[in-house]
């Protein structure tokens, strides 16, 4: 949200080398690799200044918060911003509030449902599921990267239940994606990027973590895309400050270019464009009990971009990223990053969690769990030509009860009688499934 001073440039963009693109994944992802790192480090150069100097901006810009952080933890304090739904509701949400909520890109929105209501939604999922007979049927995990060992799965490949689309469609969440999407900049060059009153409803998937497991948690990640982010002509546009020597204007909260181009398709892909990335607690669960962390750094993507460039990074590598893998940051490359990952804060049934779509996450292993981890993933996905295209296969899996196409073909809902209908849409759900 903050942008710094435009630095004073030896040329302007426009007379910088071009980028080659890709707009479909490239065949021998090696070349590809080699000759688009080539091209960024001769557009940088072009510009008057070095990859070095260039990361330095940005490495500086990081190891300050990296630091603040580092002393938030330390003294014990939330690093965590939280937010009062009636706050936001009511508009009186304070500047140092919106500010902190720039700075770390992460927020937990209390009371954002009445408790009762997460836990009737918790045991109305238990019912839909059961109801179903959804664990004797259940084939195991169909993707190895949520997958879970056991018989019962952590994971339910349930996205139509009356609980979640309720959720999605109700007055509060619509109001909380408003406020979330308001801390992205949305106009630039006379483009409205996306509408951020009207969200996508972007069906996703349940947890229900029971007491007594003992998990792995989720190694630390980012989820905007891949090789992608490098190779295609919209994310180039997107990150374009960070090519073209004018480094002090990147602003991770910036949305142009970034709603309507291709992503290469894969296991993890996520089709919509996300402001922020959610869920919504249907349990209560303790800080230290296997639950949610990230970098509550925005402008560390802006790192994550430029690494690969250093020269300790062979030629034909992105610093392990590849397509049809989530993009990993690690302590080989990003040791200065993960020095700032920060968990929750306790959370209690109806309280929502949020984290701006650029940043890393992890889930913390747990031993033992005490009491339930339940989570709906309801992201902030506003309308926008992404979103809009991927909304005609959410139709359809809607109408027809199956698997949403970013999602493995499991389609176990297609039978069951009580998923939500349409005739229970309201007109936030209409207009969110392009129905209107
Ligand atoms: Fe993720």
């Amino acid at each position: 949200m903050s942008v710094q001073s435009p630095s004073v440039t030896a040329t302007t963009a426009a007379d910088l080398p071009p980028l080659p693109h890709w707009e479909t994944q490239p065949e021998d992802l090696a070349e590809a690799t080699r000759e688009i790192k080539a091209a960024l480090r001769a557009r940088i150069a072009a510009s008057g200044r070095s990859v070095e100097e260039v990361f330095a901006v940005i490495e500086a810009r990081v190891t300050q918060r990296v630091e603040e952080i580092e002393a938030a933890l330390a003294a014990g304090e939330n690093v965590w911003p939280v937010i009062d739904y009636a706050d936001i509701e009511s508009g009186a949400v304070s500047p140092a509030d919106l500010e902190l909520l720039g700075r770390r890109g992460c927020l937990v929105v209390r009371g954002h449902f009445p408790r009762e209501q997460a836990l009737a939604w918790d045991a109305g999922i238990v019912d839909y599921v059961e109801g179903n007979r959804f664990f004797e049927n259940y084939r195991g995990p169909a993707d190895d990267f949520f997958g879970s060992v056991g018989s019962k799965p952590e994971i339910y490949p349930v996205y139509w239940s009356p609980a979640q689309m309720e959720a999605r469609q109700s007055d509060r969440m619509a109001r909380v994606q408003g406020f979330l999407n308001a801390q992205w900049r949305n106009e630039s060059d006379g483009v409205q990027w996306f509408d951020a009153d009207r969200d996508s409803l972007y069906p996703d998937r349940i947890r229900r973590r029971p007491p007594g497991v003992d998990s792995a948690g989720l190694g630390s990640h980012l989820d905007p895309g891949t090789l992608d982010l490098w190779m295609t002509e919209a994310f180039q546009r997107a990150f374009r400050h960070l090519f073209d020597g004018t480094v002090e204007q990147y602003d991770p909260w910036d949305a142009a270019h970034r709603t309507a181009g291709p992503q290469y398709p894969g296991s993890t892909m996520c089709s919509a464009f996300r402001t922020f990335q959610g869920w919504t607690a249907l349990s209560d669960m303790d800080h230290d009990q296997g639950v949610l962390h990230t970098v509550p750094i925005p402008e560390a993507m802006g790192y994550l971009m430029l690494r690969p460039l250093l020269s300790d990074v062979p030629d034909d590598d992105m610093c392990g990223v590849t397509t049809n893998q989530v993009f990993p940051a690690n302590e080989r490359w990003h040791p200065l990053l993960l020095r700032a990952m920060a968990g929750i804060p306790d959370v209690r049934a109806g309280d929502s969690v949020w984290w701006h779509a650029d940043m890393i996450h992890s889930v913390a292993p747990v031993e033992d769990q005490k009491g339930w981890g339940n989570v709906m993933y309801i992201p902030a996905a506003p309308w926008c030509p992404r979103n809009e295209a991927y909304s005609e296969q959410v139709r359809e899996a809607f109408l027809s009860g199956s698997s949403p196409s970013d999602f493995p073909e499991e389609h176990y809902e297609r039978e069951w009688p009580d998923r939500f209908g349409v005739d229970q849409l309201n007109e936030t759900g209409r207009r969110g499934l392009g129905l209107a």
